[in-house]
């Protein structure tokens, strides 16, 4: 990776949002400490949104404005590109290319962009000699790149579990805490800057699964791939889960995790879970991620903090502007791009534990009986089942928890479960993750 050598890094924001503006922010009031632990001043040479005209609370009287983000990744004042305008297309797409194209070095906090397309823009920046730095885009404020890669770099990884989703955990434990229904606190989360520009990326989990592509490919040293990942969101979960979770001495959190498996393979998955209330897991709230990780000499090790908002985010932008003043930014994904393995390809249907099914059903006489033969077909064992609700003519929902079982198994038997006539919804399953 090139040293920066002169004494000025002069940034292009194209993104002017909730990150952007943050960033801005952070560069002015701590200009002196930045330079203090640099030996470099950080200044913002050009910017690019939408909206020329919109009062972002930020002094851009003294930096050029280019109405095509692209522009930026041509100007002869600019070192570094940041992008925070999103999106795994165009113009985000094009713009980091074209810059680290240009010999640009080059800072996003754009999971979406990176998950799709991380392996051939980490080329891209290999080949140029310049930096790609993205520890914004997982998991807000927390270091987590930095962790994995360079941290806890000495070792072995088996699998790292966590919160990755900003939104959603402040929607469950507030719809926990207050009672609130989902669609209010989804727009409460929306006002406070967490949610991303399309909300259904957040809660049905896809945004979880950009971050952990990215942190999967850190720790396995393989491909980033989005394609091959079962990814499941909050969207169907009720306060009812919620209650019923709590009654087995569990929370729900949205979970997304990578492991290696016995036979060599790498699993990706995202899915809401049941946490024991006992796991540091069920304790991270509101906003705040947390992540595991489980490395061969250092044991578990725990993260926890702000995962999205414009402070915690800016902050990590600003740390990878300074990693590419100090020259001491590291390979995209841990190793030289040729080296890296090839992307996982075990999914939830592989993943193997106890699970919580919920079904909606008719009341009435032999429901169970029907139910209780594929479930066995399947290998699948019950280790306990409440029934909730009752008035007359009205569903009522069973909630069953399994013994160990495959994820693929389940998936099969709720297939067929589905199917029956007594059944009235899709049935919800989620893992008992018991870490
Ligand atoms: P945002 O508030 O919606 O801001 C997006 C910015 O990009 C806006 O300034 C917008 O311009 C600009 N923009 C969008 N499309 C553009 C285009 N075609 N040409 C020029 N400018 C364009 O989004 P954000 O929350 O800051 O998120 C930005 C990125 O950071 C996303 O990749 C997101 O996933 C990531 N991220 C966000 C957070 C968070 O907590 N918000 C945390 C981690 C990572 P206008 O302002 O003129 O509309
Ligand atoms: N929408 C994301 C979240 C932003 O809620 O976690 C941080 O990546």
């Amino acid at each position: 990776m090139t040293a920066h050598t002169s004494k000025t890094l002069r940034v292009a924001l194209a993104g002017l949002g909730t990150v952007g503006a943050g960033t801005f922010r952070i560069l002015t009031q701590n200009a002196k400490i930045l330079e203090s632990r640099t030996g470099v001043v950080l200044t913002v040479s050009a910017v690019s949104a939408r909206n020329k005209n919109k009062d972002r609370g930020i002094d851009l009287a003294n930096v050029a404005w280019e109405d095509d983000p692209l522009k930026l990744a041509v100007r002869d004042d600019v070192d570094v590109i940041v992008e925070v305008m999103g999106g795994e297309g165009d113009p985000a797409y094009a713009l980091v290319k074209t810059a680290l194209e240009n010999k640009k070095h080059v800072v996003t906090a754009n999971k979406a962009l990176l998950a799709y397309h991380g392996t051939e823009l980490s080329a891209i920046a290999e080949q140029n000699g310049v930096s790609l730095c993205y520890e914004a885009a997982v998991a807000g404020g927390i270091p987590i790149i930095k962790m994995i890669r360079e941290g806890l770099g000495a070792n072995n990884i088996s699998g790292l579990y966590g919160i990755m989703n900003g939104t959603c955990n402040y929607i469950l434990t507030t719809m926990e805490r207050t009672g609130e229904n989902f669609a209010d606190v989804l727009s409460q989360a929306q006002k406070l800057g967490y949610a991303e520009a399309d909300p259904t990326l957040d809660v049905g989990g896809g945004d979880s699964g950009h971050k952990l592509v990215l942190l999967c490919a850190l720790a396995f040293g393989c491909k980033p791939d989005f394609k091959n990942l079962s990814v499941a969101g909050i969207d169907r979960l009720s306060a009812e889960d919620i209650q019923i979770a709590s009654e087995f001495g569990c929370r729900i959190k949205l979970i997304g995790q990578a492991k290696k498996l016995e036979d060599g393979r790498i699993l990706q998955m995202v899915a809401p879970s049941l946490v024991p209330k006992t796991s540091p897991l069920a304790h991270v709230d509101g906003v705040l991620n947390g992540i595991f990780a489980q490395g061969d000499f250092v044991g578990p090790s725990f993260v926890e903090g702000r995962g999205a908002g414009e402070g915690p985010t800016a902050s990590a932008i600003v740390a990878d502007m300074m990693d590419i003043a100090k020259g001491t930014a590291a390979p995209v994904f841990g190793v030289p791009v040729n080296d890296l393995a090839a992307s996982p390809t075990a999914t939830a249907s592989d993943w193997s534990g106890e699970f919580y099914v919920r079904l909606v059903v008719e009341d009435r006489p032999g429901v169970i009986a029907e139910i209780a033969p594929i479930l066995r077909d399947h290998r699948i064992s019950i280790e306990s089942l409440i029934q909730r609700g009752r008035s007359q003519d009205e569903p009522v929902s069973i909630v069953i928890m399994t013994h160990e079982a495959k994820g693929g198994d389940i998936a099969d038997a709720c297939t067929e479960i589905a199917d029956l006539s007594c059944v009235l919804d899709n049935p919800l399953v989620m893992p008992v993750l018991n870490i």
